[in-house]
C-alpha cells in the first residue's frame, strides 16, 4: 500500500460458508463508532459498481472457460479499483470489501488450477500503482475452516451459485491457497478460526486494535 492513501483498506476472505458475511455488516458498524470522524465504505468482488455487478450474475452463473472467468474478475476489479476503491482511499475513507484478489487466487489459481503466473501478471495490471507497488488491502479477515464443515453450514435455503455447486475437494484446494497466502503475508492477514461460534468469532474481532 502507498503511503499517499489516506485511507484505510480492509478485505474479508473465506470459502463460501465460512461466515464472513455474518460478522462483516457489524464490522463496518463497530468502524463507524470507533472512527466517526471517518466514513466508511462497504462494498463487494465480483462487484462494487454497475458493470462489477453486471460481470457478478455472469460470473456467479454462465459456466466458462477458466482464463475467461479469471479475465472478467480482474476486468470487475479494474473498474471497482477505479471507480470506488481509489477515489475512497485518497479521500480518507475506509472501505472494506467482501473479497478481493485473495479470492481470484485462491478460486482461480488453487481451485481452478489456473497459474501463479498468470495471476500474478493480471495483478500487477489491474493493482499496479505508478511508483511500481501494488494497491493490497492494509488488513485482510480469513475466516477458515475446513470446507466439509463450510459445506454443512452454506445456506439450503437458497440455491447454490456456480462455485457453491463445487465439491469438497475443490474447496480444500481453495483453502489451502487462502491459507499459503496467510503464511506469506502474516503482517496483511488475520486468522479466524471459523470452527467456533459466530460469538466467539465477535469477541475476537472487538478485542483486535486497528491502527489507521
Ligand atoms: P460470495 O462473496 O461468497 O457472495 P455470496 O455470499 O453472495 O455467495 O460469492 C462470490 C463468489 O465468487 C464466491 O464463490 C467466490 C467467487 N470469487 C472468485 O471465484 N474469484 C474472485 O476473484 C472473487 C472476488 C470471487
Amino acid at each position: 500500500m502507498t503511503a499517499h492513501f489516506l485511507g484505510y483498506f480492509i478485505s474479508f476472505e473465506g470459502i463460501d460458508g465460512a461466515g464472513k458475511s455474518t460478522h462483516i455488516e457489524s464490522f463496518a458498524n463497530l468502524m463507524r463508532e470507533r472512527h466517526p470522524d471517518r466514513e466508511v465504505v462497504m462494498t463487494r468482488e465480483p462487484g462494487g459498481t454497475q458493470l462489477g455487478e453486471q460481470l457478478r450474475a455472469l460470473l456467479l452463473d454462465a459456466p466458462m472457460n477458466l482464463e475467461t472467468e479469471a479475465l472478467l474478475m480482474f476486468a470487475a476489479r479494474r473498474e471497482h479499483i477505479a471507480q470506488v476503491i481509489e477515489p475512497a482511499l485518497m479521500a480518507r475513507k475506509i472501505v472494506i470489501s467482501d473479497r478481493f484478489t485473495d479470492a481470484s487466487f485462491a478460486y482461480q489459481g488453487g481451485g481452478r488450477g489456473l497459474s501463479l503466473e498468470k495471476l500474478n501478471d493480471l495483478e500487477k495490471w489491474v493493482q499496479g500503482r505508478p511508483d511500481g507497488s501494488l494497491l493490497q488491502p492494509n488488513l485482510t479477515f480469513l475466516f477458515d475452516l475446513p470446507g466439509s464443515i463450510a459445506e454443512s453450514r452454506r445456506s439450503k435455503v437458497r440455491a447454490p451459485d456456480k462455485f457453491e455447486k463445487m465439491d469438497l475437494d475443490f474447496f480444500e484446494r481453495v483453502r489451502q491457497e487462502y491459507l499459503r497466502r496467510a503464511k506469506a503475508d502474516s503482517k496483511r492477514f488475520y486468522l479466524i478460526d471459523a470452527t467456533r461460534t459466530p460469538e466467539e468469532i465477535w469477541n475476537d474481532l472487538m478485542l483486535l486494535k486497528i491502527k489507521l
